[in-house]
């Protein structure tokens, strides 16, 4: 349903002050449609665009500046600037999620317009477009046609946040190849992202300086959180966020080109927005709907042929060492016979889809190899690997083939393998691929997250969406929300994954899965892939293990949401185990997501009502501590009794300790039933609420 009132100015006020030639002293003020948040645009003396936002009239950003834009062979676009109109309307809207954590998502905000032009030949041109929600601000430069300006190279975009307070953040460095950092929880001003340079399981990565990627959170000392993000991300490179210790502000730094430009165009065009939630409660971060709203609608007209699904992989074993991606080692992973095997087990267990890596020829030569082109193939199967044989045996037993096309980050190689390697998957009936970009990108000094690659990405999703295939891709460019308008970017990587469990010199901490939802998620959903029941796997890699209960795996499921959710351990693994029933459950995807408790990086619990069906689903986890509360299950439906099944910590379970009991237990319930849940170290509930007939 779409209800648009252009130009209904309620809660739109425009304040003037004075009326100098070069507006300096106006001000003009846009609320969100309840009021809670106010936005000030404002120009300096310098003629500067400048913005303040306030909550509930309390300051939440001073003033910032913005809009600077150093160029290649042009004058700096950031002074000497006059209004020269302005505009403002309401947008109010409910839009569908093809498949997502709710069916629904109310669109509402105000906006305002400031055209600006310079003050002095050129006379170049360009807007600030601000949209004020109730739950954060987005804006954007957008340049218009113009006579002034044709191709433009910038060599930097200067926007600016500036901080109420030296607020606590969990950040991860600002690398412009990866972002799978853990996270920091330090003051703004104690971020040392410089220091998180030479990881060794992350060499040549690279970090430039001290800055950190988005999103970025905080939390201020009045209980305030703000998230700093960016979206609809298109033909411009990744922001990052330098740190501004003096001014005590963000400063947006973008991520470089091989020739130390940032982005190059043409006009008109338009930056990515750049987004701030603002939200009284941690978990209202997460069911903010901002960065999502930001982007357009769904340019898929039909997306009907992906289902979100849990899946398995030949993968986890590989990980672990127990077999390989390449032929060559005599243990490789992706034979017909495992493939089958896994099928098997899929089929037996109401597991949608297998993903195989190492199928395809090229693999000898990857990570690690400097010339890496020309090497991978993403239509030759190694030969102890029947792909039709696999495929057909998976239709049979109702289980779907994920492809995989790791490009070993020579993504030209890929580009020009592109339509063939779709047209395979179609021609199999394949409607989703996995793709990684492992290692420092070819040619060299281009990066992950520069407008190159973003590009590359994009033309990666069309040219997917093109054959009806869904795109999960590792070693991506960040989650900006456009899984509205390319709602076949089903998830991604961009995340310190659960493999850094298996062989990272530092294994992710139990505070992780309850920093990530708060952090990395609200960009959009992560393939983690939860679910490991062999915890410490010292039969493989004695000297690692995750940091977890195995409780907590199974709340994974529901607190890490994405719309293909892995079953990632070995078959081997999952058998006799009775809490793996709770996985053989859990649904995918959702109609309603209810955000119950959560502190950044201390717990979380969120309930979530399935899509096509009745029950509900419930994961609680903590960080190192233990924890307990009582949670209210008034979300359940009215009138409606369940049987409770809960799968809780058991008697002295602990992350490290003792991670494996797992106490299940049956309960009736009801909306009026109040649930204790006792979270060990490390730990997590997990709870499947089915309808009584
Ligand atoms: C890195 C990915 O994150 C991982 O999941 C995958 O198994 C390897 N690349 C190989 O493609
Ligand atoms: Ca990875």
């Amino acid at each position: 349903m779409l209800r648009i009132s252009t130009l209904l100015l309620i809660g739109i006020a425009l304040f003037v002050f004075g009326c100098s030639p070069e507006n300096t002293e106006k001000e003009w003020v846009l609320e969100s449609p309840s009021a809670t948040l106010s936005l000030s645009f404002m120009l300096s003396q310098n003629g500067e665009p400048t913005y303040l936002l306030t909550k509930d009239d309390q300051l939440v950003l001073d003033t910032s500046l913005m809009g600077g834009f150093t160029f290649r062979d042009q004058p700096a676009l950031a002074t000497n600037l006059t209004v020269t109109g302005t505009n403002t309307r309401s947008f109010d809207e409910d839009w569908v999620m093809p498949w997502g954590e709710q069916d629904t998502v109310a669109n509402t905000y105000n906006e305002l317009t400031v055209n600006l032009e310079e003050n002095e030949a050129p006379n170049r041109q360009y807007d600030i477009v601000f949209r004020l929600y109730d739950d954060g601000i987005g804006f954007r430069y957008e340049f218009p046609d113009q006579d002034r300006m044709d191709e433009v190279v910038i060599m930097d975009e200067e926007t600016h946040f500036t901080l109420t307070g030296d607020h606590t953040t969990w950040w991860i460095p600002g690398d412009w190849d990866i972002y799978e950092h853990l996270y920091n929880t330090t003051r703004f001003t104690e971020i040392d992202a410089t220091s998180k340079r030479d990881h060794p399981n992350l060499a040549q990565t690279y970090i430039p300086e001290n800055a950190v990627n988005t999103p970025v959170t905080m939390r201020t000392d009045d209980g305030l959180h703000l998230s700093f993000h960016e979206a609809a991300l298109y033909d411009y490179a990744g922001m990052t966020l330098k740190v501004d210790t003096s001014k005590m502000q963000w400063v947006s730094e973008l991520v470089g080109a091989p020739d130390s430009s940032k982005v190059t165009t043409q006009v008109p065009f338009v930056t990515p927005w750049r987004a701030v939630q603002v939200s009284e409660q941690a978990g209202d971060l997460i069911e903010s709907k901002l960065i999502v709203n930001l982007n357009e609608p769904s340019k898929i007209d039909d997306i009907s042929w992906f289902e979100p699904t849990k899946y398995m992989g030949i993968w986890w074993e590989m990980h672990l060492g127990k077999s390989s991606w390449d032929m060559a080692s005599g243990k490789h992973g992706a034979t017909t016979g495992n493939a089958k095997r896994y099928i098997d087990f899929c089929a037996d267990n109401d597991i949608g889809a297998l993903l195989v890596e190492g199928w395809n020829t090229g693999w000898e030569r990857w990570i690690g190899f400097p010339d890496r082109e020309g090497v991978f193939d993403f239509v030759t199967p190694y030969s102890d690997y029947d792909i039709q044989e696999v495929v057909r045996y998976g239709k049979e037993k109702g289980v779907d083939i994920i492809m995989h096309h790791e490009t070993s980050a020579a993504p030209r190689t890929y580009d020009q393998q592109l339509d063939t390697a779709f047209a395979l998957c179609q021609e199999l009936g394949i409607h989703a691929v996995k793709t990684g970009y492992v290692g420092p990108i070819i040619p060299e000094g281009e990066r992950h997250h520069g407008q190159w690659m973003v590009n590359h990405y994009q033309r990666v999703l069309e040219t997917a969406a093109r054959h009806q295939v869904a795109v999960n891709a590792h070693e991506p460019i960040k989650a900006t929300g456009k899984r509205r308008t390319w709602p076949n970017a089903i998830a991604r990587e961009g995340v310190r994954g659960q493999e850094f469990n298996a062989w990272s010199v530092d294994m992710n901490p139990p505070e992780h899965t309850v920093i990530l939802p708060f952090t990395r998620m609200l960009g959009g959903p992560i393939d983690f892939t939860p679910g490991i029941f062999n915890i410490k796997f010292d039969q493989y890699q004695p000297d690692n293990q995750v940091n977890t209960t195995l409780a907590k795996q199974l709340a994974l499921y529901v607190l890490l949401y994405s719309p293909v959710q892995m079953a990632a351990d070995l078959p081997e693994h999952y058998e006799r185990q009775p809490a793996f029933q709770f996985i053989r459950d859990v649904a995918v995807d959702w109609q309603r997501t209810e955000v119950l408790n959560g502190e950044v990086g201390d717990y979380l619990t969120i309930a979530r009502k399935e899509r096509d069906g009745e029950r509900w689903f419930l994961g609680s986890a903590t960080d190192e501590n233990a924890r307990s509360f009582t949670v209210a299950l008034d979300f359940l439906d009215p009138g409606v009794t369940y049987q409770a099944r809960i799968y809780s910590d058991g008697p002295d379970a602990h992350w490290d300790d003792n991670p494996l009991p797992v106490l299940f237990k049956m309960q009736t319930v009801d909306q009026s039933t109040e649930l204790e849940l006792d979270l060990a170290p490390g730990g997590g509930t997990a709870i499947t609420f089915e309808p009584v007939e």
